[in-house]
């Protein structure tokens, strides 16, 4: 890595737009770079963006660009793809997202980019699969964005409903971002006590927890159809997978990482808690998955295959 930090963003829409200003925000970055299709959105997105660098803690060079600015940069973020509509899956967008980002990401190799693919678009563990493939980089340096967002949509209702803060839900959502999600729930806890205790004491019972699950698994589905695009959320989570990397935090996150036969699986990408630093994914954390939550992270495994083998080779 440079010791400037140069992220080059393909894709400029409300979700590209949403994870750039809170870079803005939140500094971390020295270079942003700004590529899509419409070269005079990004001409504008860049402008109103360097408008605002005065009242930003930190200075940062924004720009308009192209592919040759991925030559030296550290992390390419791919945000370029359709948007889901009323109705549609993540899965619907795959034929779609798949041309854009085999596109995106042969254009950023013939510049000699030699960094960190961050890929946020649906379906996103299909599209970081389609990302390693066709940038041939190696396995840990291609994340997706995976079940960042159902994560923090979990921490938020259980904090909600336990009124505990958000930072004491150790929880994760894994698997698939999208239909074959699912908690492992005997790893969730509350501080250092399990939810399922804290469920027992409180008389709290297991459909209750089934019910929070299915509002994290809605959750995309309920904003698409009351504003037609979520964007807020995974311009953040995005973020701070950004900053694990440049500050080197060896921090667990539930990204899309290659599995390469940690839970009986091999060869496709999917959601789980893995260690992320500046090398990309470190490490996964392995959980001792009970068979239920084995069988679900199989069956999520399947069907991403499935899309894979029928819809991506
Ligand atoms: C989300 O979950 C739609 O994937 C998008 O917000």
């Amino acid at each position: 890595m440079n010791e400037k930090k140069k992220v080059v963003l393909v894709g400029c829409g409300f979700v590209g737009m949403s994870f750039a200003y809170s870079l803005l925000i939140s500094g971390g970055v020295d270079e942003l770079v700004l590529i899509d299709v419409n070269k005079e959105k990004t001409i504008g997105e860049a402008m109103d963006l360097n408008h605002g660098l005065p009242y930003a803690r930190q200075k940062m060079k924004i720009k308009a660009g192209d592919y040759s600015d991925c030559k030296d940069a550290d992390i390419v973020v791919i945000t370029a793809g359709a948007t889901q509509k009323p109705g549609e899956t993540r899965i619907d967008l795959t034929v779609t997202d798949t041309k854009i980002v085999k596109s995106v990401v042969s254009q950023t190799m013939e510049s000699g980019f030699d960094g960190i693919f961050v890929v946020a678009c649906n379906p996103v563990d299909v599209m970081t699969y389609v990302t390693q493939k066709v940038s041939g980089l190696p396995y840990h340096r291609v994340i997706g964005t995976g079940t960042l967002l159902d994560t923090a949509r979990l921490r938020y209702f259980l904090s909600e409903f336990l009124e505990i803060s958000t930072h004491n839900m150790h929880a994760y959502v894994m698997g698939e971002h999208g239909d074959t999600s699912f908690v492992p729930w005997t790893h969730a806890y509350l501080g250092s006590k399990k939810i399922l205790k804290v469920c027992e004491e409180r008389n709290i019972t297991q459909e209750k927890l089934d019910e929070i699950y299915h509002d994290v698994q809605q959750a995309g589905y309920e904003i698409v159809n009351r504003k037609k695009s979520t964007y807020y959320g995974i311009g953040l989570a995005l973020n701070q997978l950004i900053q694990t990397i440049f500050k080197d935090e060896n921090r667990i996150l539930t990204i899309s990482c290659y599995q390469n036969g940690e839970y009986g699986y091999k060869g496709i990408y999917n959601g789980v808690p893995a260690v992320i630093n500046r090398n990309g994914v470190q490490e996964m954390l392995e959980l001792e998955l009970n068979k239920t939550e084995q069988e679900q992270f199989i069956h999520s495994c399947q069907t991403l295959e499935h899309i894979i083998k029928t819809v991506v080779d």
